[in-house]
């Protein structure tokens, strides 16, 4: 099991779903964790339940869209543990309404909670990890950052922040950060409320299933961990195959259709 002994990491969207998953495995490795999220009672109640295991973990109330919260976490983080390792830039909102659907408004806010705030995060977050001597910062992104989605924003900013971890892995090589990115599959979470609607992308998964959001947290974990210690740059889809393009498979075994029918 890889080792984050002396790691201190910062997880946005840490209260629940994939963020609190994240913080968990952190912690479990050995990584104090300060668990950020606009979620001040669940933050406050996962940070309790890491502590109870035997972690060392806290939280703090963090808008990522807001500079001046930015600015509180960084200063509470040093405050805390006396410094900062890693950053894991986990908070997402999704909207289902397609183009048409879509106001101004909505894509705004999906612009800025999807990419500003890693963006801004970064901005507060690296000159810590740097004066800690280096460390790592890990982009949860998404395999709608390859494929369309019913939201244009959600698909949008998960292909921005591909972009941004390239742009920040080629500038932060002079402080030893390593930034890479994580490409989730379709996972049950409070963020799609698991149900019906997330039946097609089941199908369209050649490994046939959801994933489980500590399957993503581990590799999330092992990109924070020295073992990653010449990895920077990347994004690693962690998706039962979707991206692979192996649909059509697993499509032609639960409906019956022959792949291998037609003419030789
Ligand atoms: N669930 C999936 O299938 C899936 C797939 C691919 C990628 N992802 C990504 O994983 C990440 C976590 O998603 P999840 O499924 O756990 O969803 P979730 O809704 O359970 O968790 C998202 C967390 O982010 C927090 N958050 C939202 N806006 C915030 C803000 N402005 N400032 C601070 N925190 C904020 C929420 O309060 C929540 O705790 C997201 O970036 C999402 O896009 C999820």
């Amino acid at each position: 099991m890889t080792s984050l002994q002396n790691q201190v990491a910062i997880v946005t969207g840490g209260a629940r779903g994939l963020g609190a998953a994240i913080a968990k495995v952190l912690s479990t490795r050995g990584a104090a964790v300060l668990i950020c999220d606009v979620l001040k009672a669940e933050g406050e109640a996962t940070a309790a339940e890491l502590k109870a295991a035997g972690g060392d973990a806290t939280f703090v109330s963090l808008d990522v869209t807001d500079p001046a919260d930015w600015q509180k976490v960084a200063l509470g983080a040093t405050a805390w543990r006396g410094k900062v390792t890693t950053l894991i830039n986990n908070a997402g909102i999704v909207n289902r309404s397609g183009i048409t659907g879509t106001t101004a408004e909505r894509w705004n806010r999906i612009l800025a909670v999807n990419l500003t705030g890693p963006f801004l995060g970064m901005q507060a977050i690296s000159p810590l990890i740097r004066d800690a001597g280096g460390g790592a910062i890990v982009n949860i992104s998404s395999v709608a950052a390859f494929v369309g989605h019913n939201d244009p924003g959600y698909s949008s900013t998960k292909a921005g922040l591909l972009g941004l971890t390239h742009t920040a892995a080629a500038e932060y090589v002079d402080w030893k950060i390593r930034v890479n990115a994580v490409c989730p599959g379709i996972m049950v979470s409070d963020l799609n409320a698991g149900g019906a609607h997330l039946e097609p992308w089941r199908l369209a998964t050649p490994l046939g299933r959801y994933g489980k959001l500590e399957e993503t947290a581990k590799v999330v974990a092992f990109l924070a961990s020295d073992d990653a210690s010449f990895v920077t740059g990347e994004e690693i889809a962690v998706d039962g195959g979707f991206k692979s393009g192996g649909a059509a498979r697993r499509i032609s075994l639960e409906s019956g259709i022959d792949l291998t029918a037609g003419p030789a």
